[in-house]
């Protein structure tokens, strides 16, 4: 039987990485993309060491002749890939925040170009590859701040936060993007869904999140090793709510 091979986009730190070491702790063979080649080699070292079977590939998921490099080079080594995890995704940065009236286009176009168009150039790339393996699975790291069902919950803490679109209106689209892919594949093996990790602690919130990147990498991981026969086209993972006890599970959107 063939190892299932998996590729995580932006494995070299945060979620990213710690998704692609639990991968490989349960046997997957996991590619770790990452856009600046020393960084991936340490992140590849980092895995090794943790005793998985991993290899450093560079892809810039802004860049479509990066993904279709790293295309290129999965399909020349493996023939084909069973789990892709678009985890790549870049923060608020400063000129990003601040109100919708405020808002900065340039840095705002940055946010999606990553976040957005990102996925989708990885995605289309990785696609035939993911068609040629028996029971192919797409995850799209997404966001509690994407889930418009959240923010306008006047009940829900993430309804307090001060409004900003270019993160969380990233995230709303990237839902959106997973359910039309579902859509598109709902006739083939290949399962798209997308990821809540929850508030977790890593540079994109400057460390201030109060999970760890083993509770944020949760719900990748289950995603990425659905069943065959598991759902496609769905929201999974961990919600921050007013309740003694944050949602782990299938969320709305
Ligand atoms: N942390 C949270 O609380 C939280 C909550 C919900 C969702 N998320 C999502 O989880 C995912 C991982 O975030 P994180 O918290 O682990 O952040 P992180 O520690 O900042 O890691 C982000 C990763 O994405 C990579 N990346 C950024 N732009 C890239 C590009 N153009 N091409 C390839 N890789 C690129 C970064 O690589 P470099 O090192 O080269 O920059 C890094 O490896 C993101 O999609 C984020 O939106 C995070």
């Amino acid at each position: 039987m063939a190892t299932t091979v998996a590729l995580v986009t932006g494995a070299n730190k945060g979620i990213g990485l710690e998704t692609a070491r639990q991968l490989g702790a349960r046997g997957v063979t996991v590619l770790a993309g990452a856009r600046d080649e020393a960084r991936g080699l340490q992140a590849e070292r980092a895995l090794r060491d943790a005793g998985a079977e991993a290899r450093f590939v560079r892809l810039d998921v802004t860049d479509p002749k990066s993904a279709q490099e790293a295309a290129d080079w999965v399909d020349h080594q493996y023939g084909r890939l069973d789990i892709l995890v678009n985890n790549a995704g870049i923060g608020p940065k400063t000129r990003a925040g601040g109100p919708p009236s405020q808002t900065d286009l340039d840095a705002m176009r940055e946010v999606y170009e990553t976040n957005v168009f990102g996925v989708i150039i990885v995605t289309n790339a990785m696609l035939p590859l993911l068609r040629r393996a028996p029971a192919a699975r797409i995850v799209n790291v997404s966001s509690e701040v994407g889930s418009i069902t959240s923010m306008t919950d006047p009940a829900s803490p993430l309804a307090q936060m001060p409004a900003s679109l270019a993160y969380p209106s990233s995230k709303s689209a990237l839902n959106m993007i997973t359910a039309l892919y579902a859509k598109e594949l709902r006739d083939t093996p290949v399962t798209v869904n997308a990821a809540n990790p929850g508030y977790t602690a890593t540079d994109l919130n400057h460390h201030n999140g109060f999970r760890s990147v083993a509770e944020g990498a949760e719900a990748s991981v289950h995603l990425a090793t659905l069943d065959a026969d598991g759902p496609s086209g769905i929201l999974w993972g961990y919600l921050w709510t007013a309740g003694p006890s944050d949602a782990y599970g299938p969320l709305s959107w």
